[in-house]
Formats: C-alpha cells, structure tokens, sequence
C-alpha cells in the first residue's frame, strides 16, 4: 500500500507529505549513544520510486547503492557505473520516499581523485535528487577527502570491509579480515573514516568478531552487511532479500522468493495470451450501452 500520493503535476523532488518528519542525519547519528545502539537501524537498497514507496515505511535509510549496476544495468561489476546513473536513481527514489533518510553511493571514479573532485560529484548527487547524504568507500585513503565534504556541507557515510569498487585490485568479492593484518587494517581504515567525520560507516563482507569490534569501537553507526547480528543497523540489497537471483552471497537471507513468483506469473500470462483467455470481459471496454 501506498504511503502518499506523488504529486506529478510540480515533480517535487522531496514530496514531504508529513512536513519535517523526514530522518535526518543527526537523528542517524544520535541513535548510537556511548558506543551503544538500542534500536538498530534498519537499511535496504532501494534504487526506483514504486520500491523506495514500499520500502519507506519500514525503513531509517534507503541506500541507492552502486550495487545498481549489477542489479538494473546488468554489468559486471560497480565499476563502470556513472554519476549519471546515480542522479537519475537517486531523484526516483527521493521522490518515492518522505520518511526514510535516503544516501546516494558515489561511484568508482567521482571521488578518488581529490577532496575538489568528490565536492564536486557530491554537490551535484545532492542538488539533483535531493538526497541527504552520499556514501564513498576506502578508508585511511579516503580520510581527508570524508574531512572535507563534512566541513562543507555533505554529509558522508563511510564504506570498509569489503569494497566492490576494489574487485579490480581485491581479486574477488570474499571475506576480508581473515589474517591479522587484514584485521588491523579494517579496523584502521573504520577509526579514520569515523575520525575523519562520517556520520555512520557500512562494515560490508568481514569476519564476525571484527564486525563487533569495530561496532564497540566506534562512536558513530555500523551498518553491517555480511558482519554481525550485534552491529549498529543492516543493510541488504533489496532484490538479493526478496530472491530475486539465484545465486546470491552467503551473508543474504532470502525473505521471499520473488524469482520463483514472477516465473510463475509470467508462465499463466503468456499461456493465457495463447488460448486467447486474456484479456476477459473484466478487463475490456464494452461499447456505450
Ligand atoms: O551498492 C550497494 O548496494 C552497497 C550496499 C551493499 C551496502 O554499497
């Protein structure tokens, strides 16, 4: 069901029918009181108005993830996906939501350059969708740059762990903190980005004692994805949740299995085209009587 009615005719960016009930930045951040989190926060993907719609009302932040390259475009990787695509998505989103704070991922090539170049790509994610926050990933590299855009303006979330910007330099999308070094350097990495002045910091694809560590060490939010049960909040993707692909990591829970319901649907649709069975007298417009 429908939380409100879009107002197609002004295209507003940020339909707020509730005025001022939207989850703000501070109002992430506060949920993490000395080191501790009562209520976590919960974080899905979203990257399209119908599904922000129906996932809003559940949901403290609404995450268009990069992960859309794979998810929508069908690439192989997030690395080729582009600020454009980013700002189209984000803007559907926004306006799909009113509750849920919604964070815009910057992508590979609109950040790393300089602290100048992600202002830049931040200001431009904001001014297009208007949504609240964008989120970068890297960790002690990224430090100065998160200083930056937090000083002026653009509020960060932070991204350690597993990094799918770096597959290229990674090797693959496994585990990381297996070795020691590993280890020392996420929790590093996280201690920078939060340093450094991000407002939360997703903890994606680590070993499950680092994941806690990490949420006991830092003051700001972790959002595990692929980390713990004990972390500050969770994100999914939503389409790897709902089961919409077959393979999926180990970390997903299925919650659905969209997949199977839509073959289904789509089989008794196209069976009913060809016994002409479809469209009934319901759904066709009889002559003026
Ligand atoms: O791109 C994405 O969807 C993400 C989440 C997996 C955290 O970064």
């Amino acid at each position: 069901m429908s939380t409100f009615t879009l107002d197609t005719s002004t295209s507003r960016a940020n339909p707020t029918p509730v005025r001022g009930k939207r989850t703000t930045v501070p109002a992430i951040r506060a949920r993490k009181v000395g080191f501790t989190t009562a209520d976590p926060i919960v974080m899905l993907t979203a990257y399209t108005m119908r599904m922000a719609q129906l996932l809003d009302p559940h949901c403290d932040l609404l995450l268009v993830g990069d992960s859309l390259g794979q998810v929508i475009y069908g690439l192989p990787s997030t690395v080729p996906v582009t600020l454009e695509m980013m700002c189209n998505h984000g803007a559907a989103v926004v306006r799909g939501s009113w509750h849920a704070l919604v964070a815009v991922d910057m992508p590979f090539g609109s950040y790393e350059g300089s602290p100048e170049q992600a202002f830049a790509s931040a200001a431009r994610i904001m001014k297009e969708t208007g949504c609240a926050a964008v989120k970068l990933e890297g960790g002690e590299a990224m430090a100065a740059t998160i200083d930056f855009l937090s000083k002026r303006g653009v509020p960060v979330i932070g991204h350690v762990g597993l990094t799918p910007q770096a597959v290229n330099q990674l090797g693959g999308y496994g585990a990381r903190g297996r070795s020691d070094a590993e280890a020392a350097h996420i929790l590093s990495d996280a201690r920078a980005v939060a340093d450094a002045g991000a407002f939360c910091i997703v903890a994606e694809g680590i070993v499950e004692t680092i994941a806690e560590e990490l949420t006991d060490a830092l003051a700001i939010p972790v959002i595990g994805i692929g980390a713990s049960a004990r972390c500050d909040g969770q994100v999914l993707v939503t389409e790897d949740m709902l089961g919409l692909f077959e393979r999926t990591p180990r970390f997903v829970k299925r919650y659905d299995d969209l997949a199977a319901r839509v073959t289904d649907a789509a089989a008794t649709y196209a069976g009913e085209v060809k016994a002409r069975a479809f469209p009934t007298p319901d759904q066709t417009y009889p002559p003026k009587p």
